[in-house]
């Protein structure tokens, strides 16, 4: 029989627990300056093929998803996710609330995938620079979708490209990556390095993946709007804190997947 249901339910395989007890032996530094934090970056920067990708390893896919989009996110933004994606239908909140109150946006879609036309027709009829909306700031896409159907890696380009063409981050739900990686017959760095990712899994397979774009993007915004958006920056904005640059946060590493 075949677990399909969340690692968070399942029990853990006798390999990973041998692997944690050998792990278990004399002092490591804590905070990731251990040697097999470290390890975990250098496997990950092989995997997704880029060079200072830095891994932050978190308890479960809703912390993952939460702490990246915290990162990618001010209080005042908005993240587009498809409607049925997990960060707005199963978290509970948890996105929100980590990231200051920014909202979760619907988009819709056939078989749970954004449509790039349909995405470009929301982020134009945003009333960018007014203080009354949530200012679009990260697309976030789930690979496979919570309906398990895929993006190709040519899809995520296009969808990336329209994003960072109104000077959104994108953020990489990857629960289920790897199934994707098969199913696609790509590699999971296909997948990520036409744009900007934020966070990863290895238990289950990877989560999400995400790198940076400049710190406010506005080259697509007016100079009265970029003005606007700074001043509200300035007044109210808490900077988005962590992960930067290529970060990837990962649900429990197991020592197994790091040898
Ligand atoms: C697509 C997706 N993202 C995130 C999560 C959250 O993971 P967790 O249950 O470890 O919090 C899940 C859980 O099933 C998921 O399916």
């Amino acid at each position: 029989m075949i677990e399909l249901r969340s690692d968070n339910a399942a029990g853990v395989a006798p390999e990973i627990l041998a692997a944690i007890e050998a792990a278990n032996t004399g002092s490591a530094l804590a905070y990731g300056g251990d040697e097999l934090t470290a390890h975990v970056q250098e496997v990950v920067r092989s995997v997704f093929e880029h060079p200072t990708a830095r891994a932050f390893p978190v308890t479960s896919g809703t912390a993952a998803n939460s702490l990246a989009l915290s990162a990618a996110t001010p209080p005042w933004g908005a993240v587009l996710c498809h409607e049925t994606a997990h960060i707005i239908t199963a978290e509970g909140g948890a996105t929100s609330l980590l990231s200051g109150g920014a909202v979760m946006q619907a988009v819709g879609g056939a078989h749970a995938l954004i449509e790039p036309a349909r995405l470009r027709v929301v982020l134009e009829s945003v009333r960018w620079g007014d203080p009354h909306e949530s200012q679009p700031s990260v697309l976030s896409l789930t690979l496979p979708s919570d309906h398990g159907t895929l993006y190709r890696p040519d899809e995520v380009a296009a969808l990336t490209a329209i994003a960072r063409e109104f000077g959104l981050r994108v953020h990489l739900d990857g629960a289920r990556i790897a199934n994707a990686v098969a199913a696609l017959g790509c590699t999971p760095a296909d997948l990520t390095r036409c744009g900007l990712t934020w966070q990863a899994r290895v238990s289950r397979s990877w989560e999400t993946i995400g790198t940076a774009r400049p710190r406010l993007n506005l080259r697509s915004q007016s100079r009265a709007q970029k003005g606007r958006a700074v001043t509200r920056r300035r007044r109210g904005r808490r900077r988005p804190r962590g992960p930067r640059r290529g970060c990837i946060c990962m649900p429990r590493p197991s020592p197994s997947a790091i040898r």
